[in-house]
C-alpha cells in the first residue's frame, strides 16, 4: 500500500502589530501548537499611519518569537485571502478579545469567505489577563511615559520606549 503523506497544516496569523502585545504573543504560542507551521502575517498597508515601520513590526515580532521553532514572520499586502493562497495555508487565526471584537470578526471572516469559499477563519479566546490589551493603549501609555511592563513581551520594552521617544 502506498505511504500517505500528510499534508502540513499551515495556520496565518494575520495583523498590524504597532507594535506586538502580550495579548498577541498569547495568540502566536497558542497557535503554534495548532499547526505545523504558522505563519504572522504583518500587513504592509502604507495608506495606514504606523508607528513602527513595517520592518520594525516585522524585527520586534522575530525578536519575540526565535524559540519557538515552527513560527516565521513574513510581510503581507493586498488581500489576506491572496497571502493565504500564496503560503498554501488552511487557516486564519484570529484572535478574540470581548463581544466588541466580535462584529468586525465577524465581517471580516464573512467577506474573506465570500472571497475565498475555501479559506476557513479560526478564533482563539483571548487569556483573560490580556482582554484589555491592545497596540493602541500600548503606543498611548508609552507616550504618556507610562509603565508598558506587563502589556508587551520585556524584551521589546526598550525598543517601544526609544521609538515614542523619538517620534
Ligand atoms: O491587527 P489588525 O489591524 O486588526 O489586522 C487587520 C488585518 C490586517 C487582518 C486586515 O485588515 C486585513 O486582512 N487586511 C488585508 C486586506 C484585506 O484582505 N481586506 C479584506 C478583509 S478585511
Amino acid at each position: 500500500m502506498p505511504m500517505e503523506t500528510k499534508k502540513k497544516r499551515i495556520g496565518i496569523y494575520p495583523g498590524s502589530f504597532d507594535p506586538l502585545t502580550n495579548g498577541h504573543l498569547d495568540i502566536i504560542i497558542r497557535a503554534s501548537r495548532l499547526f505545523d507551521s504558522l505563519i504572522v502575517g504583518v500587513l504592509r498597508n502604507d495608506a495606514k499611519k504606523t508607528l513602527f515601520s513595517m520592518e520594525e513590526r516585522v524585527a520586534l515580532i522575530r525578536k519575540c518569537t526565535e524559540d519557538i521553532p515552527n513560527v516565521s514572520v513574513e510581510m503581507f499586502e493586498g488581500l489576506l485571502v491572496d497571502f493565504v493562497h500564496e503560503k498554501k495555508a488552511d487557516a486564519i487565526v484570529r484572535g478574540l478579545r470581548a463581544v466588541s471584537d466580535y462584529e468586525y470578526e465577524l465581517q471580516m471572516a464573512m467577506l474573506n469567505k465570500h472571497m475565498s469559499p475555501d479559506v476557513e477563519t479560526i478564533f482563539l479566546m483571548t487569556d483573560i489577563n490580556n482582554s484589555y490589551l491592545s497596540s493602541s493603549v500600548v503606543k498611548d501609555v508609552a507616550m504618556h511615559g507610562g509603565n508598558i511592563r506587563g502589556l508587551v513581551p520585556e524584551t521589546v520594552i526598550d525598543d517601544i520606549y526609544r521609538k515614542v521617544k523619538a517620534k
